[in-house]
């Protein structure tokens, strides 16, 4: 059945979705600047860090260099080829460029893998805390969502246990994000081994959003494709936009068998063509490149981590867990909601018209009583932001 807003109605499918949260917190946030209000910004989810130089740098040779057709549905060959290449070295995966496909951001590789596999009906299982487009892509083509609920007092802990009791006979996916957004928990491998292990033996494939696979502090990053056994049931979701700091320039990936990556081309030949020839340039550069750009990305994350954990640890009614990858801390405020009698979307809207503070509402997430700060960020506009959320909690 179509839903109708005002005169006009809409498919019913466009009608189970909303805007993203972050999006709609940005658009807020840019009509307080627009009055010339002066914010602290912990809300973007993207690093504050420019795009290297050389990436840069081949993009504008592309350019100039008139690279400007269409290119193969998937990406050009030299740039799947090194994504290989590069996934290989990195995790000792065995992929080939047939397995891979490049696509405008990893979202789109989200988007369309779960257009590919997922019917009405057909079940999906997400941890909670989730990114936030997650839930909405899998209700865009009727599946359903089956959450898994993790605990800030086990460090959002996921385990086998955990997902099997969430498992139908009509699960077809256990979706995974390791580090995660928001609370910036890793899964270990111990249990990432037995989560894939345990859907391989029931015939469910493991989605694994990468997209923070290199913003991993506990170690070596590692990606579930060193799990060659198990080839058969992943579903690699990577990005550059993280790795790179290229969250504008829409260049993403998916690594998965021949026959998915086959469905994910039709779907690509009939939608966006391909992701756009000058970036994947650029892509090709950020892969085959020097890796020195993403150690010292990553080096700094950690201080400003680091930085952001004190700070909140200081604020009467915060507790935080230490994050252990990607650029998040997702801070338990229930003790202030629950004092002051209101939700954590009321709490973060009021902490941005009064405060001046951007945070995402753990509501956004899955899971109320938190705010996602990022620290993606300077120094200067952490500690301003701590302030002011020291002064503005104070204030209730
Ligand atoms: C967990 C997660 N997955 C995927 C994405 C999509 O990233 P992009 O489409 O920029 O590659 C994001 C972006 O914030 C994310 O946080």
């Amino acid at each position: 059945m179509s839903s109708t807003t005002g005169a006009t109605s809409f498919t019913a499918r466009i009608g189970r979705i909303e805007i993203s949260a972050t999006m709609a917190i940005n658009n807020e946030a840019t009509r307080l600047r627009s009055q010339g209000v002066d914010l602290a910004d912990l809300g973007a989810g993207e690093p504050h860090f420019t795009t290297p130089e050389h990436i840069k740098q081949a993009c504008i040779e592309a350019v100039q260099q008139n690279f400007s057709k269409y290119t193969p549905v998937a990406g050009f060959k030299e740039l799947r080829e090194a994504l290989v290449a590069r996934h290989h070295q990195d995790f000792g995966s065995e992929y080939s460029f047939d397995e891979t496909i490049v696509t405008t951001g990893g979202k789109s590789a989200l988007f369309n893998t779960f257009q590919v596999m997922i019917d009405h009906g057909d079940e999906v299982i997400i941890p909670v805390p989730y990114w936030v487009s997650f839930k909405d892509m899998v209700e865009y083509c009727g599946g359903k969502c089956s959450f898994v609920t993790t605990r800030a007092e086990e460090g959002f802990r996921l385990t086998a246990a955990m997902i099997e009791q969430a498992i139908t006979p009509k699960t077809r996916i256990i979706l995974l994000n390791s580090p995660n957004n928001p609370s910036g928990a890793v899964v270990s491998q111990k249990d990432l081994k037995a989560i894939v292990h345990l859907a391989a033996s029931r015939g469910i494939y493991v989605m694994s959003d990468e997209c923070y696979v290199y913003l991993d502090y506990t170690g070596k990053p590692f990606s579930l494709g060193s799990l060659k056994e198990y080839k058969n049931s992943l579903l690699l979701m990577g990005s550059l936009s993280k790795t790179y700091a290229m969250t504008g320039w829409r260049l993403g990936f998916a690594m998965a068998p021949k026959a998915v990556i086959g469905q994910l081309q039709k779907l690509q030949s009939q939608s966006t063509s391909n992701p756009t020839s000058i970036v994947q340039k650029a892509g090709l550069a950020a892969v085959s490149g020097s890796q020195q750009c993403v150690a010292d990305m990553r080096a700094e994350y950690i201080k400003l981590r680091d930085r952001i954990i004190a700070g909140l640890r200081t604020i009467p009614g915060v507790k935080v867990n230490v994050p252990q990858g990607a650029f998040y801390a997702f801070p338990d405020v229930s003790e202030i909601v629950d004092r002051v009698g209101i939700d954590t979307v009321q709490l973060t809207s009021r902490l941005l018209r009064d405060g001046h503070v951007v945070g995402v509402p753990g509501e956004a997430f899955g899971m109320p009583g938190h705010i996602r700060f990022s620290y993606a960020s300077s120094a200067e506009n952490i500690d301003r932001g701590i302030e002011r959320v020291r002064t503005f909690f104070a204030s209730l």
